[in-house]
């Protein structure tokens, strides 16, 4: 990676003030005055150091996103549309994030980014079970049975089978619709099945950590470790 783009990631300066700070002689590589600010560094082996200070790269990075509707978590095939990451400042312009599991294009409420593969595997795998926790408002009438047939694993008109999941009522038109896995439409699909039409859908958490209030639409900030950790155990 370039040095000045290593260092205004980092947000040390832009990438014009960078080159100024390399010409005067305050950036240093593993010891040494850096030599230029276009050369190429390994950020994970490198020692760099700002003013005597060193930068500390994270090889990861975890968000939690505030997905607003009209906003596609795809990264890919957007046909123009904005995307989750096109909301992402520049400052993560390094990182090459993907969703944790997709939210519909009206769908709001918890997105997870990272550039983790592995982490994303296992957010998404059913068998981890991590457990995703969505608010819906429906219309229609349920089946008295509704909960039940979630409880068992319902199987869809198309012969989907979808593993056990909770359905939980908090009025005859708000409903919480817990599932661990991550299947086209689910939650929308699995409401019908029992005779609930889903207008409003919100991913209200993801393992256990619940989006944070204070986020607003199309606001992001980094998973603390903790949460990281609670979300899926390594
Ligand atoms: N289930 C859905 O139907 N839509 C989503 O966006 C997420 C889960």
């Amino acid at each position: 990676m370039r040095l000045d783009k290593f260092l205004a990631n980092m947000g040390k300066g832009s990438r014009k003030e960078i080159r100024i700070f390399v010409k005067a002689g305050i950036v240093t590589i593993d010891g040494k005055p850096a030599k230029s600010f276009d050369q190429q560094i390994d950020p994970e082996k490198n020692i760099v150091k700002f003013q005597g200070e060193l930068v500390q790269y994270k090889p990861f990075v975890y968000l939690m996103m505030n997905k607003p509707a009209g906003v596609l978590s795809a990264t890919e095939d957007s046909h123009g549309k904005r995307t989750a990451v096109d909301l992402v400042g520049e400052e993560y312009s390094m990182y090459d994030l993907s969703p944790a599991g997709r939210l519909d294009l009206d769908t709001e409420g918890f997105l997870l980014l990272t550039n983790d593969g592995d982490y994303i595997h296992n957010v998404i795998s059913p068998k981890k079970k991590c457990n995703k926790k969505y608010y819906a408002r429906v219309s229609g009438k349920a089946d008295a049975d509704a909960a039940q047939k979630f409880e068992n694993g319902l199987v869809l008109r198309d012969g989907t089978e979808c593993q056990p999941a909770k359905l939980e009522f908090l009025s005859d038109s708000e409903i919480y619709v817990t599932i661990h896995e991550g299947k086209f439409h689910q939650v929308k699909k699995m409401s019908k099945a029992v005779g609930l039409e889903v207008e409003y859908l919100k991913r209200l958490s993801i393992g256990g950590v619940a989006l944070d209030e204070t986020l607003g639409p199309g606001e992001y900030r980094e998973l603390t470790a903790e949460e990281k950790e609670t979300i899926v155990h390594e």
